[in-house]
């Protein structure tokens, strides 16, 4: 069913549009200077995160300056952690730092049932975006994956290869089946808090995906994604999902397959027409520039976003990055990229 004035949501819901709809993950955010000057003066990121006012305010920024046709909450995806009572803080310069969960005993000291009054902040940023964001905008929420969620939970930090989280996914599969549980429940009040406070499409990022062989991709990824999918879905069946697993290659199709969800967000790493022949048959997706070429610009760029079009634009797509957007990215490189994608390009 067509939702008019809507493309995104009618690509979600399996119609093609042309041009087709867009928005960028991470859209507000530091490559932004308006985003920096209200950042200068919040002493910390979850700060900011947890401050509607605010949090509404860069949300609506990068609407202001591109017509993208989607927004998304501005917040993260270790809310989560911070709202089960794991300490988690933002080092400038060095990424999140949170008390590592490696045994029972720290585990034992989450609390689960603090976690929806520490979440309603971001339940008022949803609603005050709304209120502020034109009628033909749908505005997403979104959660990480728990597989993604438990590897910075479990490691304290980022991390190259998440080999701690795996290590005690290994070893203490009773105790990570666990943490993963506590998580898919508060991730699952979380989402469902956003909906009812306004969001109409939901999306969960596995930025770490990539980083399971197939079985466990399979009882790490797919599994508590289902889980999380089916119970939301069980309250709001009409608001659709998109799925991130990043960097879980041909793993995606059946991460397609068995999860539930109603959209695949493909990475940077998949060739395009694997995706239009695999994964577009399936559901419609969403993807897949390389947030580096979106830095770099130039004929490279638009020839790209050209291919891109080309082979994707034909079935239900939504233009996006294949990653986050980059600080760094001059914001000429996004009005080209919008007129390229909006077909506003003098050839
Ligand atoms: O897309 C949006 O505009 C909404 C906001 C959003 C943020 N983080 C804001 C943010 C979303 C959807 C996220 C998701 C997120 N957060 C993911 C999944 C997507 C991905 O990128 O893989 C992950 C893994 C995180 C965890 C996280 N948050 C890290 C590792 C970092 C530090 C790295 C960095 O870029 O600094 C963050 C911080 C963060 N989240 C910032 C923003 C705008 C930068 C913090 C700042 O302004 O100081």
């Amino acid at each position: 069913m067509a939702v008019p004035n809507l493309p995104f949501l009618s690509v979600l819901s399996g119609q093609a549009c042309s041009p087709p709809p867009m928005w960028l993950m991470r859209q507000a955010g530091r490559y932004l200077p308006e985003y920096r000057e209200i950042r200068k003066n919040v002493p910390s990121f979850l700060d900011l995160c947890l401050t509607p006012k605010l949090a509404a305010e860069v949300t609506l920024q990068p609407l202001r300056r591109f017509p993208f046709d989607a927004s998304i909450v501005f917040s993260d995806i270790l809310i989560v952690p911070h709202a089960l009572g794991q300490s988690v803080t933002f080092v400038e310069g060095e990424g999140p730092k949170l008390d590592p969960i490696r045994d029972a005993a720290a585990l034992a000291r989450l609390d689960p049932t603090k976690a929806s009054s520490r979440l309603s902040p971001v339940y008022e940023t949803v609603e005050r975006v709304v209120a502020g964001l034109p009628d033909h905008v749908p505005l997403i929420g979104f959660c990480g994956a728990p597989w993604t969620v438990a590897t910075y939970m479990v490691e304290g930090a980022g991390s190259k290869d998440q080999a701690k989280a795996r290590g005690l996914a290994y070893a203490d599969p009773t105790l990570f089946q666990a943490m993963i549980d506590t998580i898919v429940e508060t991730s699952v009040g979380y989402l469902l808090g956003q909906v009812a406070a306004g969001c109409r499409a939901l999306q969960i990022f596995d930025s770490w995906s990539g980083s399971l062989p197939e079985d466990a991709f399979a009882q790490w990824c797919i599994a508590p994604t289902r889980e999380i999918v089916t119970k939301v879905k069980a309250q709001v069946p009409d608001v659709p999902i998109i799925g991130f697993p990043r960097g879980s290659g041909p793993s995606a199709a059946r991460y397609a397959a068995e999860t539930g969800i109603d959209a695949i967000g493909c990475d940077t790493s998949l060739p395009v027409e694997w995706i239009r022949d695999t994964l577009q048959p399936m559901m419609p997706v969403q993807g897949n520039l390389d947030p580096v070429l979106l830095v770099a610009g130039g004929p490279a760029l638009d020839a790209r976003v050209r291919e891109i079009l080309a082979v994707l634009g034909e079935k239900p797509f939504i233009f996006n990055l294949g990653h986050g957007i980059l600080p760094e990215t001059p914001i000429a490189n996004v009005e080209r990229l919008v007129q390229l994608v909006k077909g506003e390009d003098a050839a």
